[in-house]
C-alpha cells in the first residue's frame, strides 16, 4: 500500500488517477481549490474502496502557494504512513484574461506559469523530503500544446514542465526517485475545455488522431499508473505522449 497525492485530484484525469490508485488499493490525496469537487471525488471513489485503509482525503488549497503544505503535511500524517510514494502534479490548465494590452497579457502569463508550472514546484519542494528513497515516484503533466503550439502562454507553460521534468529526473535519480512527464492530447469528460469546445473543434481533434478517437481520463491514469509501479524503477527523464498519434513521440 503506497501514498500518492495527486493536484487536481478532484475533476477530469486527476479523478482518473485517483480512481486507478484507490481501486489498487492505495492511500489518496486529492487537492485543488474547490471543496465540493474534491469532497464529492472523495465520496464517490470511497463508496468503491476495496479496503478501509485505501481511502481517499480531500485538501482544499491552492497547490502554487506554499501555505497548503500545512494542510497537505497534517492530511499525510493523519494516514497510517506519514511519506510519499507517489507525486503527481496533475493541476493546471488554461488561464482565461483579457490581452488587450502588455499588463494583461503579462499578468496572463504569469498566472498561466503559477497554474501548470509552480503548482509542481511547491509540491515537489515541500513534499520532496518526505518522498520514499528509494522508490519515490513524481509525475508530471504537460500538454501536446508543448510540442505544436496552441495557446500562448499555456504551451510555454506546459513546455517549462517538460525542461523541469529533465532537471528534476537528475536530481533525483541516484535518490532513487523516477521523474516523468506524461504528455496528454486531446482528453474527453472533463473540465479543461470549459465553454470553448465546438462539434466543429471536437472532430478536428480528433480527425488528428492516427485512431480516429477521443482520449478518455482513463487512457491518461493508465500511463500515470504504470509509470509509478515498481516495475518502472528504471524509466526516468522520459517523455510519455498519450494522444492517439495526434503528435509522433520524440
Ligand atoms: N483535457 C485535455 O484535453 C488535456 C490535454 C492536455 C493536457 N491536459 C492537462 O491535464 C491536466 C488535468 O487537466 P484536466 O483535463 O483533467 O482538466 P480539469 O478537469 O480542468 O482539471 C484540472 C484540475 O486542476 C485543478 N487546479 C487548477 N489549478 C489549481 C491550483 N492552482 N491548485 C490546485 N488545483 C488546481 C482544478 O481544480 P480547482 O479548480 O478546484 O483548483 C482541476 O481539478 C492539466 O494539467 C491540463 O493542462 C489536459
Amino acid at each position: 500500500m503506497r501514498n500518492v497525492v495527486i493536484s487536481g485530484g478532484g475533476t477530469g484525469i486527476g479523478c482518473a488517477v485517483a480512481r486507478r490508485f484507490v481501486e489498487s488499493g492505495h492511500r489518496v490525496i486529492i487537492m485543488g481549490r474547490r471543496a465540493a469537487a474534491l469532497e464529492h471525488t472523495a465520496e464517490e471513489l470511497n463508496r468503491t474502496r476495496r479496503s478501509d485503509d485505501a481511502r481517499v482525503v480531500p485538501v482544499v488549497g491552492d497547490a502554487s502557494d506554499p501555505m497548503v503544505l500545512d494542510r497537505l503535511t497534517s492530511a499525510l500524517d493523519s494516514l497510517a504512513e506519514s511519506g510519499v510514494d507517489v507525486l503527481v502534479n496533475n493541476a493546471g490548465g488554461v488561464v482565461p484574461g483579457p490581452d488587450s494590452s502588455v499588463d494583461e497579457v503579462v499578468t496572463n502569463w504569469i498566472e498561466t506559469f503559477r497554474s501548470n508550472v509552480l503548482t509542481g514546484v511547491v509540491l515537489v519542494e515541500g513534499l520532496g523530503p518526505r518522498m520514499r528513497r528509494p522508490g519515490g515516484r513524481i509525475l508530471n503533466l504537460s500538454s501536446i500544446a508543448a510540442f505544436r503550439g496552441g495557446g500562448g502562454a499555456y504551451s510555454a507553460a506546459k513546455s517549462a514542465v517538460v525542461g523541469w521534468t529533465f532537471d528534476l529526473a537528475a536530481r533525483l535519480g541516484t535518490e532513487g526517485i523516477t521523474v516523468n512527464v506524461v504528455v496528454p492530447g486531446y482528453i474527453e469528460d472533463t473540465e479543461f475545455f470549459g465553454d470553448r469546445m465546438t462539434p466543429e473543434r471536437r472532430a478536428r481533434l480528433i480527425g488528428q488522431t492516427l485512431d480516429g478517437k477521443a482520449g478518455r481520463p482513463e487512457d491518461v491514469a493508465a500511463a500515470v499508473f504504470f509509470l509509478a509501479s515498481t516495475e518502472a524503477a528504471h524509466i526516468t527523464g522520459q517523455v510519455v505522449h498519450v494522444n492517439g498519434g495526434a503528435v509522433f513521440g520524440r
